[in-house]
């Protein structure tokens, strides 16, 4: 059956593929497309969609694109970057400044298509440098959007009815966009006049297909973490080529959480899949290779690079070396790690390591699942029979506890934070709070591009609205600094000082304690399926003298792992977790991570 489409157009921002991903959605085919793809690849597409980059508009980055899409006659809309693209091509300008991040409320002018559904206000998702601050002669304001009491932000987004064009400042694709789905619904469907026929089913078949087809007569090594991408991914290649032509490795890196890998072994066993099952514990090894690394790059590389010779060893023992590497590889995996070819790189996943991507390009590596973001493999996975406690269990990152154990080299790294402070303690100062720029770092994403810079420790007690206005203003109006934790601990402290510390078991095992403290919390109040994952993290820190382990809480809200907010846990757990962690020996405080991504990202490495 052939289905209407729409193109959207990868400019590398961190949420191209989630634009295809919300246009599959409304059951209209979506295709990713190069910007400089010649004008014959984007014809046949019912209309287009130009996605974020981390490029700057107002410094004409990135300009050099397929242009012709303009002359099509086809209805455009662009995101972030894309519609100040739109506006600049259109006669508009476009300036470097009026940053914003996170939510911001948008007011809509008058009754449009596009906001049908919608009503005269929505709060709209934002992460740009960038500003439209005037357009072209053919176009309107469609929405602006509030700064507080001090007036407004003008062109959130533009339209020209005469030449279908249209541009949406925010992001009406991350799920933190209320009403993102009805807008990118309205383009897809009124504007353009889709008829929606795609669905999971055909995907499913597409990538039976697609395995079969690169397989030939091989077979497939899949390396299994257990997680819900490999369990699904497994189910897939089963159903592709049969159990007997499917080969799983469990490792385990030991930095796995307590008691996981039996628990793993046990399920796969339970899909019927135990006659190939394999496992090695490579806990040693893993913990070797990481002796005195520190940095978070360098770390994830090493666990990469790890799983693969282990895997080839494995292989080579077995006989099957020449079997194609299995992956359960998502997109965001793909993205974060700069792999499309614009996109800046946010963190590298350990299943995108170079050596893994020398291997994709020789042909050697199968990945089934690389389209899809996490609520779709539970869709997937839900379709192929796999009980719901298993689909919705959190996601555990391939390298496990790895990049949830910080290292540090035991000097104090302030630069970036002279200079802040003053800025810090006036935003602190109108909340009633306390506040500390950490001299360590963490990773973030803003406006696309990877940052590193400081957390910030809150400590005082105001009730939780103002804490997390304190915290957006902080996180927007101070530089240097990507991430809020609110102490839990009591007082400010007077001391902080960083530890060097390494990868080592004993690390290791106290992370273990504290993650399984925060989990059986969260599972004991009914609030595991409500949270949608909630890393616990250590930091060699040392508190007014105190313990040599800080450890963070990080419980979040998402739908997709590209966009999520902190979400809040009740007051009792709060005083459980204080009481049980802190009680744990060698910890010098706890607080809990109140920062949205962007601009902090959900692992802290
Ligand atoms: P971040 O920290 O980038 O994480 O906001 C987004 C999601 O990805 C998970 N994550 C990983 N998963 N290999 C994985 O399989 C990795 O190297 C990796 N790094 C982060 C993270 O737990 C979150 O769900």
């Amino acid at each position: 059956m052939q289905h209407d489409a729409i193109a959207v157009v990868d400019f590398g921002g961190q949420y191209a593929h989630l634009i295809a991903t919300k246009v599959r959605r409304q059951r209209v085919l979506a295709e990713i497309r190069q910007p400089e793809d010649p004008i014959e690849a984007f014809r046949g597409y019912k209309g287009i969609i130009l996605s974020g980059s981390p490029s700057l508009a107002s410094h004409g980055e990135d300009s050099d694109y397929t242009k012709a899409i303009y002359d099509l006659d086809v209805p455009i809309l662009g995101f972030c970057f894309g519609h100040q693209e739109i506006a600049k091509h259109y006669g508009g300008t476009v300036v470097h400044g009026g940053r914003e991040w996170g939510h911001a409320d948008m007011r809509i002018v008058r009754d449009h298509p596009l906001f049908a559904g919608v009503g005269s206000q929505a709060r709209v998702w934002m992460s740009h440098f960038d500003s439209v601050t005037a357009v072209g002669p053919d176009f309107e304001e469609l929405g602006y959007t509030m700064l507080g009491d001090s007036g407004v932000h003008r062109f959130a987004a533009i339209g020209s009815d005469k030449l279908r064009r249209y541009g949406f400042q925010y992001h009406a694709e991350v799920d933190d966009t209320e009403h993102g789905d009805t807008m990118i619904a309205n383009f897809v469907l009124r504007i353009c006049g889709c008829t929606p026929s795609w669905t999971m089913e055909a995907y499913l078949d597409e990538q039976v297909e697609r395995v079969r087809k690169q397989v030939g007569d091989q077979s497939v090594f899949l390396l299994a973490s257990g997680g819900v991408d490999s369990t699904v991914a497994a189910l897939v290649f089963r159903q592709a080529i049969g159990a007997d032509r499917l080969h799983l490795l469990h490792v385990d890196n030991g930095m796995m959480r307590k008691d996981e890998s039996a628990d793993v072994l046990d399920m796969f066993r339970r899909f019927g899949l135990g006659n190939n099952l394999h496992f090695a514990d490579a806990s040693d090894e893993f913990l070797k290779a990481l002796e005195g690394v520190v940095e978070p790059e360098r770390k994830r590389r090493i666990i990469g690079d790890t799983f693969i010779r282990v895997f080839e060893r494995m292989a080579r023992e077995l006989g099957i070396e020449g079997h194609l590497l299995g992956q359960g590889t998502i997109y965001p995996d793909t993205i974060e790690t700069g792999g499309t070819k614009r996109a800046d790189t946010i963190k590298t996943h350990h299943n995108r390591v170079p050596v893994i991507e020398e291997m994709i390009a020789a042909g050697k590596v199968i990945e089934p699942l690389a389209d899809l973001y996490k609520v779709e493999v539970r869709e997937l996975g839900e379709r192929m029979g796999i009980p719901g406690e298993l689909l919705w269990r959190h996601p555990f990152p391939g390298p496990g506890l790895g990049v949830r154990l910080l290292c540090n080299t035991g000097v104090a790294d302030r630069e970036g934070i002279e200079g802040v402070d003053a800025a810090l303690a006036e935003v602190a100062g109108r909340y009633g709070v306390r506040a500390t720029a950490l001299p360590i770092r963490s990773v973030g994403v803003k406006a696309d591009l990877r940052s590193y810079e400081h957390p910030v420790l809150i400590s005082g007690d105001v009730p939780w609205d103002r804490l997390q206005e304190a915290v957006g203003v902080m996180l927007k109006s101070v530089p240097g600094i990507n991430r809020c934790i609110w102490n839990l601990g009591g007082g400010a402290p007077a001391n902080v000082r960083p530890l060097a510390a390494t990868m080592t078991r004993d690390r290791l095992d106290l992370l273990r304690e504290a993650d399984a403290i925060v989990m059986d919390g969260l599972r004991r109040h009914g609030l595991y399926d409500d949270i949608w994952q909630c890393p616990t993290v250590l930091v060699p820190l040392e508190l007014d003298g105190r313990g040599s382990e800080f450890c963070i809480v990080r419980p979040i809200h998402s739908e997709r792992a590209m966009t999520a907010t902190a979400a809040r846990l009740p007051d009792v757990l709060l005083a459980e977790l204080r009481d049980r962690i802190l009680g744990l020996p060698g910890i010098s405080g706890l607080a809990l991570d109140l920062t949205s991504k962007p601009p902090g990202t959900i692992e802290w490495e």
